[in-house]
């Protein structure tokens, strides 16, 4: 039985990889791919999920969203990803581009026409999926789950409480994770155990193939805003994970937790706030990623990846 998925993204590396991925693997019907403002600005991001279809050769609609949060100013991402947003490989022309639907009408219509069947994975602000909650509540109750790669247990990275996805648009994140839609949250403090380190980039190389070489030379792109700014050898692929654990869960450790949304303007705006010793006494309203077999990761990306020719 495939799990009918839509990708909400914001591509950035991460993300062009986890849409490699879920495009390459037939336990997912990946219904279209829906895209926010994040990394770069919609406009960069549209054209870098066009690039990524182009360069998998996969027929799937591409749908455009919103361009900025719902409240605050839109925050971006070039120092990591570059002023394209996929620096690093030769980026394809598109010879198509996005569909004339927006992406959030899409959404509704998608979850609706499948009720119970839907996934939601955002890998980028969780604007368009908040829209689409406030525009048709109908399809809280009619998702299957929403899998996304956002916030952190422990530290962030955009600023030192809240990770980049989450602070671009906190007040959409807690419209999400208070939705009571079933939600499995990959956050920083799992997402970075996966190190896209010389050996790993290696492994993409060796596939001798436009795909593996396109990879690689994503991750060498990405690598170097984590060496000056970390001194890590590798960049994790954040986005990535969220995919993997559709199609092999058993590489993630899990734990239920109830986890908020700080949206007061200070030190801790945007951060995900996981009650892991369960003080507050709150049911949980997600599961979290807590450990992921990182080796196994790559094993299943070379081997999905691979699959390309
Ligand atoms: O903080 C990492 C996340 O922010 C990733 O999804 C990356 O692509 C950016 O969107
Ligand atoms: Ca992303």
């Amino acid at each position: 039985m495939t799990e009918k998925i839509i990708l909400d993204c914001d591509p950035g590396h991460d993300d062009a990889i986890a849409m490699m991925l879920a495009l390459a693997s037939s336990e997912l019907e990946v219904l279209g791919v829906t895209v926010v403002y994040g990394n770069v600005s919609l406009d960069r991001t549209l054209r870098n999920a066009c690039v990524v279809r182009e360069v998998v050769g996969r027929d799937v609609e591409i749908y455009a969203g919103v361009d900025r949060p719902l409240v605050r100013e839109r925050v971006s991402a070039e120092a990591v990803h570059g002023a394209s947003g996929l620096e690093g490989p030769h980026l394809p022309t598109p010879s198509r581009g996005p569909e004339a639907k927006h992406a959030v009408h899409f959404i509704i219509e998608q979850v609706l026409a499948h009720p119970g069947e839907v996934t939601l994975v955002p890998t980028g602000s969780l604007t368009n999926v908040a829209l689409a909650m406030r525009l048709e509540p109908r399809i809280v109750p009619a998702l299957r789950r929403i899998v996304l790669m956002g916030g952190s247990l422990d530290t962030g990275n955009w600023s030192p409480a809240a990770e980049f996805n989450i602070l671009c648009d906190p007040h959409a994140a807690r419209v999400v994770f208070e939705s009571g839609v079933p939600l499995v949250m990959f956050g920083l403090n799992l997402t970075h155990q996966t190190p896209a380190v010389p050996s790993r980039i290696a492994r993409f190389r060796a596939l001798n193939t436009q795909v593996g070489e396109f990879t690689a030379q994503l991750l060498e792109f990405f690598r170097q805003h984590h060496v000056e700014r970390y001194g890590w050898d590798g960049a994790p692929i954040h986005d990535a994970c969220a995919i993997a654990y559709l199609l092999k869960p058993e590489l993630f450790t899990m734990q239920a937790l109830n986890v908020e949304i700080e949206t007061n303007e200070g030190l801790n705006y945007g951060r995900t706030v996981g009650d892991v010793w369960r003080v507050t006494g709150k049911a949980p309203n997600c599961e979290a990623g807590i450990r992921i077999d990182a080796d196994g990761f790559y094993d299943l990306l070379v081997e999905r990846l691979g699959r390309y020719r």
